[in-house]
This record gives structure tokens, sequence and C-alpha cells, in this order.
């Protein structure tokens, strides 16, 4: 079932055009990686999706309600200082989008509690998220991600500066949620990775869409190249 449909999708910063008529379409369940090198236009593809970067032409359709994607963007290094605990942190996925207040429910508290055990992330509850190593930040937003029980999640470059092992825990557990039904949309530069994880996989070059299709095309296309 299509869950995500892009028609002639184009993005433009100014008269930077980053997105140029890109049509795709994701799949309930797919494990969706876009690759592509730098400047490429990944990141803007997923902005454009969660609508933090406008649509200039073509349509891009959601098959559901929005408040049930999570977006992890591509910078989400904290800031030393953010004066933020890692418990306020994932608490704070919990929140309704539109609410200004924060005010949670018993409900709320036992789905954060669970997504922080679920991520091993319960002895650094008192820690501010600024004092953590990059692996274990990418840990605490990914548990705040899943606070929502999200049925789409979009992931930028999210393994960019962290090691090997704790990359391969993290993939892990993408596969896991992947496994659970949670469509994943990933954009990546590691194509190792993509070949192991992908079930669809999207190239993206300089702005264009050069090849979308099942990871069983792209290994027997590109995956040499
Ligand atoms: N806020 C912005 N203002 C102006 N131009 C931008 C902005 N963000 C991105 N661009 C430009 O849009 C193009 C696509 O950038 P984008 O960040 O989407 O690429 P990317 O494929 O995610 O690259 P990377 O692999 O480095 O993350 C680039 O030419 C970039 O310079
Ligand atoms: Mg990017």
């Amino acid at each position: 079932m299509e869950i995500l449909t892009a028609s002639c999708v184009t993005i433009n910063y100014g008269n930077v055009t980053a997105v140029d008529n890109a049509s795709f379409t994701v799949n309930e369940g797919d494990y969706f990686c876009i690759a592509g090198a730098n400047g490429s236009g990944k990141s803007t593809l997923l902005k454009g999706i969660v609508g933090l970067a406008p649509i200039k032409n073509g349509h891009l359709h959601i098959h559901f309600p929005k408040e049930q994607i999570s977006y992890l963007s591509q910078s989400n290094k904290a800031d030393r200082d953010f004066p933020a605990t890692v418990w306020e942190i994932i608490l704070s996925g919990t929140q309704k989008s539109g609410k200004t207040l924060p005010f949670y429910s018993k409900e709320d508290k036992l789905r954060a509690e669970e997504s922080m055990v679920k991520l091993g992330m319960e002895k650094f509850r008192n820690t501010r998220i600024g004092n953590l190593s990059g692996g274990q930040q990418q840990r605490a937003l990914l548990a705040r991600a899943l606070c929502k029980k999200p049925r789409l999640m979009l992931l930028d470059e999210p393994f960019a500066g962290l090691d090997s092992a704790i990359s391969e825990e993290l993939y892990s557990l993408y596969r896991e949620l992947n496994d659970q039904g949670v469509t994943i949309v990933m954009a990546s530069h590691d194509y190792q990775a993509i070949g192991k994880y992908a079930s669809r996989v999207m190239l993206m070059n300089n702005s264009h869409v050069d090849f979308v299709g099942s990871i069983e095309e792209w290994r027997a296309n590109l995956w040499q190249n």
C-alpha cells in the first residue's frame, strides 16, 4: 500500500533548485534509502516531506495523518548548554503539535519511560543532553522519536560521526522497528549499509532522481559503481 506519493516535486532555495521534478512512491513497510552525493538534494527532500521546505511545483501526498511521522534531522547534535535532561527530551516526544504549554499525562510518561528503557537510556535520565556523546545523543533522540509510535520515520544521515559499533547497534534497532511494521525513509551515504538493510533505494544526482527501484535492481545496476 502506498503511503507517500511524490509527483514531479520541485523545491527551490531562491535561485537554487535543490530538488528537481522528483517522482517516487514509498509503500507501507518499506526500508527506503535515499542515496546520493553531498548536495544532491536528499535533506531538502526529507524537509519537503515534513513541511520544512516549501514545495514549489508538483505534489507530495502523504496518505495518513502527518502526526504519525517522526523526523530526525541531519544536524541534530545538541548544544552543550541546552538546559534539558535526557528524560525531559524524551518526554517532549509525546507532545502533540499545536499545544503550547507542556502537559504530560500518566500515559505520556509511561510511553516515554518505555522508549527510554528500549534505548537503554535510563541510566542517563537526569543527564543534560549536551553532556552525552554523539551516539548517546542519537539514542536519546531516537527514544524521543519513538514516543509517538510513528508509522513513518524519516532519518537524515542518522549515523554521521558515529563509530561502527554504535552504528551497527542502531541499524539493528531500525531493522527491528521496520520488522514491526514501521516504514523507514533514510538518507544515507553508506552504500554498504544500504545494500544490507534497504528494501528499496532511490538515487539522487544533482537534484534529480536518477534511479528508484528494489534493492535487487539496485544491486544489479549500481551496487558496484
Ligand atoms: N537553506 C539553504 N539555503 C540555500 N541553499 C540550500 C539550503 N539548504 C541546502 N541548500 C542547497 O541545496 C542543495 C541540496 O542540499 P541538501 O542539503 O538537500 O543536499 P544533501 O543531498 O542532503 O547533501 P549532504 O549529503 O551533504 O547532506 C545544495 O546545493 C545546497 O547547497
Ligand atoms: Mg543532507
